[in-house]
C-alpha cells in the first residue's frame, strides 16, 4: 500500500494573476521540506502559467480545473490536456459538481476528457457526489456507484485519484462527519474494486487515493484523515488562504 496524505487546493474562478502568484508564493514557502505529502494547486487557467514558474522545482505540484475531450482543432474556447501538460501541469480535476450542475457535464463526457487526459500524461482528479435530494432518499451509493462504473471503467486507474464530495457539503460550511465520510469512501474503494475485478484490470485498490471535498477546513481535517479510507482533501474556499492551506496541510496526517 502506497497511499499517503495528499492535499489540493481547487481555487475554482478565484485570484487575478498577481494574486495567485502571492498565494503560491506562500504556500511554496511553507511547505518546504515536506516530503512525505504530495501537495497540489489548481489555480484558474489565467494563472498557470505564471504560476507554474513559481512551483517548478519544488514539492507543489500544478493542476487545472478542467479539461476538453478534444486535443486541438476548431475548438473555440477549450484547452487541451496537451496544453495543460505544456504550461507544467500534472493533474486536472475532472467532473467538479459545478461542472456537472452549471455547464451540463455528463459521465458520458467526463469518461471522454478523461480518457485523453490520462493518454496524453496527465493525472485526474475525478469528483463524485450526491446533492442533498439524493442523501435525503437513500440515493447516494446509488449515485456514487453509477459516477464510478460510467466513467472509469476504461481508464488507467494508476492515474487516477478520486474526490468524494458531497455537494451539500460544497461552500456550505457544513462538513461531512468523519464517519459519513468514511461510510462513503469504503464503499467508493468496494466499487472501485468491483469495476478492477469486471474489466479484468491490473490494480491495487489499496494504492487508490480517495480525497474528502466539502468545507474542509484546519478544524475538521485531522478527524476526516484518521478514517481509514480518507487520503487527503480537495480544498475550495480555505486554500485561498496560504495560512489556512498550509494549517490544513500540518493538521493531516
Ligand atoms: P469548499 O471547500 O469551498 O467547500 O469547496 C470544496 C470543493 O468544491 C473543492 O473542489
Amino acid at each position: 500500500m502506497s497511499r499517503r496524505p495528499f492535499l489540493a487546493g481547487n481555487w475554482k474562478m478565484n485570484k487575478l494573476v498577481g494574486e495567485a502568484v502571492d498565494l503560491v508564493k506562500g504556500i511554496v514557502d511553507g511547505v518546504k521540506g515536506i516530503i512525505d505529502k504530495d501537495i497540489l494547486v489548481c489555480p484558474p487557467f489565467t494563472a498557470l502559467s505564471e504560476v507554474s514558474k513559481i512551483v517548478k522545482g519544488t514539492n507543489v505540484n500544478l493542476g487545472a480545473q478542467n479539461c476538453s475531450y478534444k486535443d486541438s482543432g476548431a475548438y473555440t474556447g477549450e484547452i487541451s490536456p496537451s496544453m495543460l501538460l505544456d504550461l507544467g501541469c500534472s493533474y486536472v480535476i475532472l467532473g467538479h459538481s459545478e461542472r456537472r450542475t452549471y455547464f451540463g457535464e455528463t459521465n458520458e463526457i467526463i469518461n471522454e476528457k478523461a480518457k485523453l487526459a490520462i493518454s496524453k500524461g496527465l493525472k485526474i482528479v475525478y469528483c463524485v457526489g450526491e446533492v442533498l435530494e439524493e442523501r435525503k432518499n437513500n440515493q447516494t451509493f446509488d449515485v456514487i456507484k453509477k459516477q464510478l462504473d460510467q466513467v472509469l471503467y476504461n481508464l488507467d486507474l494508476n492515474s487516477v485519484i478520486i474526490a468524494y464530495e458531497p455537494v451539500w457539503a460544497i461552500g456550505t460550511g457544513l462538513t461531512a462527519s468523519p464517519e459519513q465520510a468514511e461510510e462513503v469512501h469504503s464503499f467508493i474503494r468496494k466499487t472501485v474494486s468491483n469495476i478492477v475485478k469486471d474489466a479484468g484490470k491490473n490494480f491495487d485498490v489499496n494504492d487508490l487515493v480517495i480525497l474528502y471535498g466539502g468545507s474542509v477546513k484546519s478544524s475538521s481535517i485531522k478527524g476526516l484523515m484518521e478514517c481509514e479510507d480518507v487520503d487527503g482533501g480537495l480544498i475550495g474556499g480555505a486554500s485561498l488562504k496560504a495560512e489556512e492551506f498550509l494549517n490544513i496541510i500540518n493538521n493531516a496526517k
